[in-house]
Parts: C-alpha cells; structure tokens; sequence
C-alpha cells in the first residue's frame, strides 16, 4: 500500500471511529446529568475542586478515579471548563458553560427534560431496529419497536407520558419566551386561539398571561389534558385534530406538523382552516418549526436539524422539511399565502392564511 493512501485510510478509519462512538457524547451527557453534577458545580458557587466534587456524588469508592476521565471528555465537549490546572487531577477545578448552565435542573429554560426523554431506552431503543423497519410496513420505527404509535404508548404508559410532556413543556418555555420578547405582533388582536397538541399548556398559558383579552385553548389527547385546570382564560380541551378542532381565531401548531407525514399534515390543516372558517373572520395558522437550511448552509445548524430529521423519521411519520416542501403543504392545504420569520434560532414562525 502506498503511504499517502495509508494515510489517507488512517484518516477515513478516525473518521468512522469518531461516528462509530458519537455515542459516548450522548451517555456521558447522559450520566452527567443523572449524577446531577451541574447542580452540584452551581450551588458550591465557585470553581468546584475534583476531590470536592467527588465527595459529593453519590459513587461507589472504587469508581473514584473514573470521575476526572467523564470530567475530561465533558470538559472536551464544553459543558465544563477548568481552572487551576495542574498535575494533580484532584486539584483541577470546573465550572459551568453556556451549555452546562441549561442543564441546570432548576434553570427556567432547562433542557434536561428534553435529554431525558430523547436518551430514554423507550426512545433510543428503536434506533437498532432502524434497518430493520427499512424493510417492513411499519409506519414507525418505534411502532416496530414496542408495537404501537409513540402517541398510543403515551396513553398506556404514565411515567412515559409524564416525561415526554415535561420534555415537551421544557422546550415550550424556551421558544415561548423568544416568541413573546421578539414576535408579540403574530398575536395582537386576536380574540381567540387554541393550540393543537398543545401538550400540558406551557406556551398557552404564558400566551394568555400576555394577552388577557385573548381565549386560549389547550386542544390534546385525552391522556395529555385529562384532569389540568384551565384559568381566566385558558381551557383545556381533549379531543383528535385528525378530527374535528375547535373554532378560533387563530390556531397555533408548535413542533406538531414535523412529527406527521404530507398526507396527514394536509388533513390536519383542513381541519384548522374549518375551524378558523367557523370564527367568520381572516384567521390564521401560527406554526412553529424548522425550515431546513440549504445543504450549503451553516454546518451546525444543518448537522442539528438533519438530526431532528432522522428523529421524526423514527419516532414518527414525520419529517423536517425544506421551504419548497413548507410552500407546497400550505398550498395542497388551500391556504393562499404566508410569511415566514426566523427567529427562533433552529426553527422559524411560519404564518399561513386562508
Ligand atoms: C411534539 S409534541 C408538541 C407539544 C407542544 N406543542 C410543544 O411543542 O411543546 C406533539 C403533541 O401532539 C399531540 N398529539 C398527537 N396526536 C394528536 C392528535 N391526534 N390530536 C391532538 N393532539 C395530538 C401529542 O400528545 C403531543 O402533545
């Protein structure tokens, strides 16, 4: 073999390693955060020594020394950084990041719920059957996997439909907040909307909390909304928006269409166009979802929503889709128009009109 080819074979095999254990990241991050380590850094209120951070998990003694190497990988991806760095690894102290700090169990826009769900076994088990389902008929990887819909699995299981919906509700009140500082205009002057899957109704209530003259509400499943009590202004109402959604002004489809195929999406549409018909006025759709970028596009931000791609393709009949597919399920919906702000980092607001 020649040397530059070599070379080159030594490089491809680091890149496959590197893909092959991506992985690690994921359980490491994972066990971080079940080990609370994050909140243990932020309530000692200053860089946080090795040997004191150690004293205060909950680990068996012959685990000790693998603390500093979860430490050094985390610490390599970026949710810690260190001071005091010496030959001592005992000595070396960590901190928090950007990203450790929206680990933070008790930080108003955490993201742990949402990790805890996506490294659940429940969610992260279909993922070895991904090939496999490639070559039935099942609508779902996770259908193949546990024998139903994740939304049918949702209403038999309780622990699972809790976490999810925390998942859900974590990720609510981060766009909620941005969507109320950066887009109050989407939603000044409307009477009335109700929010389809709208979960346990983190953005619904905090959008009536802004809006006291606007009629909110909260329109899932039975097993998401049985039992939640509404306020002034918010409602929570159970039902099927493959069936029948209730009348309003205005209806808001947060991180719901992604999860369904175009046939089931133009379905669903319908019904929220008949529902805004009924109000007798223009109305409007609010989604809230990504718009893939180019595959030019920033790499970051690409890498990520591919991800989330492949997320819907295994979880749901979903997908994420480019502008020319949002453009053609608005029309095939018998919405004439729309206008579309990206303001929301990865995902955008997407305004439709009858
Ligand atoms: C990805 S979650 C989004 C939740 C919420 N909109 C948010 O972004 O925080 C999808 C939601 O759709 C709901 N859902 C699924 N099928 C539904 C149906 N047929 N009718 C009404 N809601 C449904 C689920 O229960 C879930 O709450």
């Amino acid at each position: 073999m020649e040397s530059h080819n070599a070379s080159n074979l030594l490089k491809a095999q680091s890149h496959i390693w590197n893909h092959m254990c991506n992985f690690i990241n994921s359980m490491s991050l994972k066990c971080v955060v079940d080990l609370g380590i994050p909140d243990i850094i932020h309530n000692y209120e200053k860089p946080m020594p090795l040997s004191v951070l150690i004293s205060s998990l909950p680990i068996h003694p012959s685990k000790i020394p693998c603390i500093y190497r979860l430490m050094r990988i985390m610490t390599h991806l970026g949710f810690f950084s260190k001071d005091n760095v010496t030959e001592n690894e005992l000595e070396i102290e960590y901190m928090l990041t950007d990203e450790s700090i929206l680990l933070l169990k008790d930080h108003p826009m955490s993201v742990t719920p949402f990790l805890q769900v996506v490294l659940d076994p429940i969610v992260a088990n279909p993922w070895h059957n991904l090939s496999t389902w490639l070559k039935n008929d099942d609508p779902t990887t996770f259908e193949t996997t546990h024998g139903m819909l994740i939304w049918d699995y949702a209403a038999r299981e309780p622990k699972f439909n809790n976490l999810f919906n925390d998942a859900m509700a974590s990720d609510a009140r981060l766009v909620t907040s941005v969507v109320i500082e950066k887009c109050k205009g989407v939603f000044n002057g409307l009477e009335s909307l109700v929010d389809v899957g709208g979960g346990t109704g983190t953005m619904a209530k905090a959008l009536a909390k802004t809006f006291p003259m606007m009629e909110c509400n909260v329109f899932d499943l039975p097993h998401v909304v049985d039992g939640l009590q509404g306020s002034d202004n918010l409602n929570y109402v159970g039902g099927d928006m493959f069936k029948n959604i209730p009348p309003a002004d205005a209806i808001l489809l947060k991180w719901i269409l992604h999860d369904w195929n175009d046939d089931e999406c133009v379905k669903i549409l319908k019904n929220c166009k008949d529902a805004i018909a009924k109000k007798g006025k223009k109305g409007k759709v609010i989604i809230i979802d990504m718009v893939m970028e180019k595959e030019k596009g920033n790499n970051e931000t690409l890498g990520t929503q591919l991800f989330f791609d492949m997320l819907m393709m295994v979880l749901a009949t979903g997908k994420e889709r480019t502008k020319k597919e949002w453009v053609n399920l608005i029309s095939s919906s018998g919405f004439s128009d729309y206008k579309i702000t990206p303001v929301l980092g990865l995902r955008s607001v997407i305004e439709i009109y009858p």
